[in-house]
C-alpha cells in the first residue's frame, strides 16, 4: 500500500574541529559514557515504564511540547546500522495507525562539555527524511531514517517522528576507530532475566550488541512484537543492535515481521559489515527458509552467497586488511544440550565445511538454552585450525541441561549470561557475565564472570592457507544466472509443469 509521506530534507553536518575530542576508548568509554545523562522524556515516550537508566535524571522537561496525538508518538525506537557503522547509524520506529506523521531523524554531535539541557534542548544542526511502509500484519507503520557524515569521536544525539510527535531526546556512543567491545546473546524474551541481561549490557556500555536469533518469541503475535521493541527501546535506542533471525522469527510468514521491524545491511536477515578490523557475517542458518525451500531456493542462494563472502573475507584477512571472521547466527552447529546434542547435521554437511575451509574464527550462536564454549573445534573434535562456538542461548527466555559433555567443549554453564568481547588489534578477548546467582536467582545488577578467553589473530602463513577461491560454479561469471534458472527450475518443479 502507498504511505503518505512528507517532504524529504537532509541537512549534512558542518565538519568540526575536533580539539577537545572525546576519547571514547578502552576504560575511557567507560567513564565518559557513564557520565552521559540518560535523556528524559520531552516529547513522551511509550518506553517510560521501562527506563531504569542509571544516574541522576538531571534534564528539563518540556523542550518540546507533548504531542497531542498520541498514536503519532514514535515508539519501540532502536537503532542499527545498514551502512558505514563509523559515519552512519540508523533509527527505527513504530507509530500506531496507517497515517504517518512524518519519518524524520533530527541529530547532531554531542560536544565535550556539552549540557544534559544543552543536548536536550539546543536545536539539531542535521535533518534527514526516512523510508515508512506498513508493519507487517497489524495496523501501524514501521519508520526508519539513517543518520549520515556522523563524526566518528563524539556521541550524536537525536530525536525521530515530525513535528508535534517527536520522541524524547537519546545519545548514541561514538563510533571508535580503535579498540571496540560488542556484546552478545540469544534467545531473549520478555521476562526478569531477559531485563536483567539488556540491564548487564547497559552496564558495560558497548559499542554495539548482537541477539543471535529468536528476540521475542511471539511466533507471529504482533502484540508480543510491539511489547518486545517498547522493552526493548531504552536500550536499544542508546546502543546498535543487530540481529540474526531464529526459528522463532520463521514462524510468521517465513519471517515476515522480522524483515519489516529491524533495518540492518543488504537483505537485512542475512549480511555481512566491517567494524573495525571485523569481519561480521550475519546468517539465517536456515532459519528462515524451510519451508519454501523447493519454490524459491533461499537455501541455495544463501549458502552461494556464504561462499563467496567467506572467500572475499579470506583473502582480506590474508592480504592484511581484517584480523577476524566472525560468524553470526541463530543454530549451534555441535552442541551438548540434552535432547539436541551432539549436533545439526544438516549444518554440519551444509555449512561447517565452508567455516573450515575459509578459517572462521569464532561462530556466535544461540538456540540452545545453555552457555557453551568451545575450543577451536571442527566435525565434532577439537582442531588447532579450527573454529571456537560459543552458544550464547541463556540470554533470558529460559535455561535447559546437559548431556555428557564433549571433548570439544572448553566451559558449560547453566546461567543467564552474556558474553563481552573486547577486540584490540590482533587480540579478542571474551569474558561472559552471568546476571544470575548460582540458583538462577537474578541477582539484582550484580555481574559475575563465568569464562573468559583470548585468541590471538590467526599468523600470515595459516591467514594464506585459509585464502580460498570459492566454488567455480558459484565464483564465476554465471553464478547469478546459474542462480536464476535454479530458482525457476524450482518454482516450476513446485507447481507440477513440466520444464
Ligand atoms: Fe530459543
Ligand atoms: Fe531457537
Amino acid at each position: 500500500m502507498l504511505i503518505h509521506r512528507k517532504p524529504s530534507s537532509l541537512i549534512v553536518p558542518p565538519s568540526v574541529d575536533l580539539r577537545r575530542r572525546l576519547l571514547l576508548r578502552g576504560g575511557a568509554s567507560l567513564a565518559s559514557l557513564a557520565s552521559l545523562p540518560w535523556l528524559p522524556g520531552c516529547g513522551g515516550n511509550s518506553s517510560a515504564d521501562f527506563d531504569p537508566a542509571p544516574g541522576p535524571n538531571n534534564l528539563p522537561q518540556g523542550c518540546v511540547p507533548p504531542a497531542t496525538d498520541t498514536a503519532a508518538v514514535p515508539r519501540g525506537l532502536h537503532a542499527s546500522f545498514t551502512g558505514d557503522p563509523v559515519s552512519t547509524r540508523t533509527l527505527t520506529w513504530f507509530t500506531d495507525g496507517l497515517e504517518d506523521p512524518g519519518t524524520f531523524v533530527e541529530y547532531g554531535p554531542v560536544w565535550p562539555g556539552m549540557s544534559g539541557e544543552q543536548m536536550a534542548c539546543e536545536p539539531f544542526p542535521a535533518r534527514a527524511a526516512g523510508q515508512v511502509q506498513q508493519t507487517h500484519g497489524v495496523q501501524a507503520l514501521t519508520h526508519a531514517a539513517t543518520m549520515v557524515a556522523l563524526q566518528p569521536d563524539l556521541p550524536v544525539r537525536y530525536r525521530v517522528g515530525a513535528p508535534g510527535a517527536w520522541s524524547d531526546v537519546r545519545v548514541l556512543p561514538a563510533a571508535p576507530q580503535g579498540a571496540f567491545r560488542f556484546c552478545h546473546f540469544g534467545d531473549h524474551g520478555r521476562n526478569d532475566a531477559s531485563l536483567a541481561v539488556l540491564d548487564g549490557v547497559r552496564a558495560l556500555q558497548p559499542d554495539f550488541f548482537i541477539i543471535a536469533g529468536d528476540l521475542s518469541y511471539a511466533n507471529g503475535d504482533h502484540p508480543t512484537w510491539d511489547d518486545w521493541f517498547n522493552r526493548l527501546d531504552p536500550y536499544a535506542s542508546r546502543i546498535p543492535m543487530l540481529t540474526a533471525p531464529g526459528n522463532h522469527e520463521a514462524e510468521d510468514n517465513g519471517g515476515g515481521a522480522y524483515k519489516n521491524r529491524i533495518s540492518q545491511p543488504g537483505l537485512g536477515y542475512r549480511y555481512t559489515f566491517d567494524y573495525g578490523r571485523v569481519c561480521f557475517l550475519f546468517s539465517t542458518g536456515g532459519s528462515l527458509v524451510g519451508g519454501n525451500l523447493a519454490q524459491d531456493a533461499d537455501l541455495v542462494a544463501e549458502l552461494a552467497w556464504a561462499e563467496v563472502e567467506l572467500s572475499r573475507a579470506a583473502a582480506r584477512r590474508a592480504r592484511g586488511e581484517i584480523d577476524f571472521i566472525v560468524l553470526v547466527q541463530h543454530f549451534t552447529i555441535w552442541t551438548d544440550q540434552s535432547g539436541r546434542e551432539p549436533a545439526n547435521l544438516s549444518l554440519v554437511l551444509l555449512e561447517e565445511g565452508k567455516l573450515l575451509r575459509y578459517g572462521v574464527d569464532l561462530a556466535v550462536v544461540g538456540h540452545d538454552h545453555i552457555y557453551q564454549r568451545s575450543v577451536p573445534m571442527g566435525r565434532g573434535r577439537p582442531r588447532e585450525d579450527g573454529y571456537i562456538q560459543i552458544t550464547g542461548g541463556a540470554g533470558g527466555q529460559s535455561l535447559r541441561g546437559f548431556a555428557p559433555i564433549s571433548h570439544w567443549s572448553a566451559t558449560d554453564a547453566i546461567r543467564y549470561c552474556f558474553t563481552e568481547y573486547i577486540v584490540d588489534g590482533p587480540k579478542l578477548t571474551a569474558i561472559t557475565w552471568a546476571v544470575d546467582r548460582a540458583d538462577n536467582s537474578l541477582a539484582g545488577g550484580e555481574l559475575t564472570e563465568i569464562d573468559r578467553f583470548e585468541i590471538q589473530a590467526r599468523d600470515s602463513a595459516a591467514r594464506r592457507l585459509f585464502a580460498q577461491s570459492p566454488e567455480p560454479a558459484i565464483g564465476g561469471e554465471d553464478a547469478e544466472k546459474l542462480l536464476a534458472n535454479t530458482r525457476r527450475r524450482n518454482a516450476l518443479h513446485h507447481r507440477s509443469e513440466p520444464l
